[in-house]
């Protein structure tokens, strides 16, 4: 059932039971209350009736005329009058209810031998119902008379019958106009998720690039809007980013491949010296070298990306790591001419993978090496804030331009400025970095000038027990 129809099916039961409720709490307080106003109305008759009865010593009664004198409201048609001697016979009545037979009832009678005054309702067919007071007038513990005064309730009858009718009238309108007006303004709220669901449906067809643009509102909707353009933009960008590492991933490959291709087919075209031989197997070599480190980077990654790499979580020292790559990386830059120097060092113990925390800083300082010009110098510090340690290394080299700083951790991305400097390097070492930092809960930041040389910052939190 559409979701319209549902919400407007509550909203008319709702309000049905609603109107139902009120309807017959105000008929029923509205008869309680006339009802009310017309037994007071009696009672005050009737305590005067007998007062006036007791002042004058209950002389033998009064006739109808002198009756009436006393009590001009009796005269009015919609009161009458009798009073019954203590075995219930009619002494007196008022007039205007000669057409009548009313003795006075049993209930009645007992109520007065036991000196109570009771309320009594009488119906006779084809006339409005009465209604009765009987009220005895004792003297000295017996009863002398029973005052009965008595009104029709034709007027509260014809009352109640107009609520009645308006009630049964007005109701069906009142729900009627509810609900065509409930059923419009569910339509009118859930007309957004219409388009929403048009629009993402054009989406999951396959075209990411579409965003919804039905409500700008910070409502319920747009904050709905809202979340699933943003997933449509995360899974754009990560489609986007799929499509481009198989595509960088296949172009890494085929530069290698290319080459020990060309080589070896212009090495077989006639037969050559051993010596030819051998210097393109040496070069295939490299080449497969080559290969092999960048099909073991993308394995790592990808099993990274799956959560297959185990990592251990014991305390290592930071600071003898960081002296152990210092002494490997003084080799690799004695080739270039770089110096690699150690500046302030702390004692630092982090919780972690020690050969992969090797790797992360081993291959920032590789990079440093790899994108400093001869004669540079490189440096390696590591410092403790806080809770945080913080290592840094920081190279005179080529730089990186700001727009390119933050690209520079995605798969494959190298600069134009870096692949100018050197050929080797294929762009996954920092995505690798940015990994295993992040996987020890840090992370890794760059501050750069192009030209000037480039700082990398890791910033990893310090073993418990050390902070
Ligand atoms: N110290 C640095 N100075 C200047 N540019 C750098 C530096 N470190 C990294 N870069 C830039 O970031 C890019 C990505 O670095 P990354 O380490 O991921 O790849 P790579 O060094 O080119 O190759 P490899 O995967 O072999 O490490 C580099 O190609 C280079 O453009
Ligand atoms: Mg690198």
């Amino acid at each position: 059932m559409p979701l319209r129809v549902r919400l407007t099916l509550w909203y008319g039961s709702t309000l049905s039971l609603v109107l139902i409720i009120f309807s017959v709490v105000l008929y029923s307080v509205t008869a309680r209350s006339l009802r009310d106003e017309i037994d007071q109305a009696l009672e005050e008759t009737a305590t005067a009736a007998v007062r006036s009865l007791e002042e004058r010593g209950f002389l033998p009664l009064l006739d109808e005329d002198s009756l009436l004198s006393q009590f001009p409201e009796l005269a009015r048609i919609d009161k009458f009058f009798q009073i019954f001697s203590p075995s219930g016979t009619i002494t007196i009545r008022s007039p205007n209810i000669k057409q009548h037979e009313l003795p006075l009832s049993r209930t009645a009678l007992d109520a007065s031998i036991a000196g109570k005054t009771i309320f009594e309702s009488a119906r006779y067919p084809k006339e409005p119902p009465l209604r009765l007071i009987s009220m005895p007038i004792m003297y000295r513990g017996s009863l002398l008379y029973i005052v009965q005064v008595g009104t029709s309730m034709k007027s509260i009858e014809d009352t109640l019958q107009r609520l009645l009718l308006v009630l049964i009238v007005t109701m069906p309108i009142a729900l009627a106009v509810s609900l065509a007006s409930g059923w419009f303004l569910a339509g009118r709220a859930l007309r957004p998720v219409d388009a929403i669901t048009l629009a993402a449906q054009r989406i999951a067809a396959g075209d990411l690039s579409q965003r919804l643009t039905v409500s700008t509102s910070p409502d319920e909707i747009g904050r709905l809007v809202h979340t699933f353009n943003d997933m449509i933009g995360r899974l754009d960008v990560s489609f986007r980013q799929i499509r481009q590492f198989s595509s960088d991933a296949s172009h890494e490959l085929r530069t290698p491949l290319t080459v020990m291709k060309g080589e070896t087919e212009l090495v077989l075209r006639r037969p050559r010296p051993l010596g030819d031989y051998q210097a393109v197997l040496e070069s295939n070599l490299e080449e497969i070298d080559r290969m092999t480190h960048i099909v073991d980077e993308l394995l790592f990654l990808s099993r990274a990306d799956m959560g297959e790499v185990k990592m251990d979580a014991l305390p290592v020292e930071l600071e003898s790591l960081v002296e152990d790559v210092h002494r490997q990386a003084t080799l690799l830059g004695q080739d270039r001419q770089i110096d690699v120097e150690l500046g302030t060092m702390m004692p630092a113990a982090v919780q972690g993978d020690e050969l992969r925390l090797r790797e992360l800083v081993l291959n920032l300082v590789e990079n440093a090496i790899k994108y400093s010009h001869p004669g540079g110098k490189v440096q390696i510090s590591l410092v403790t804030e806080g809770t945080q340690a913080r290592l840094s290394v920081t190279d005179q080299g080529i730089g990186i331009a700001p727009e390119e700083q933050r690209r520079i951790f995605n798969r494959f991305y190298r600069t134009d400025a870096a692949r100018g400097h050197t050929k080797k390097g294929t762009g996954l070492g920092l995505a690798i970095c940015t990994w295993i930092a992040e996987s020890h809960k840090g992370r890794i930041e760059v501050t750069s000038q192009p030209g000037i040389g480039s700082t990398f910052t890791v910033t990893l939190p310090l073993a418990p027990q050390a902070a």
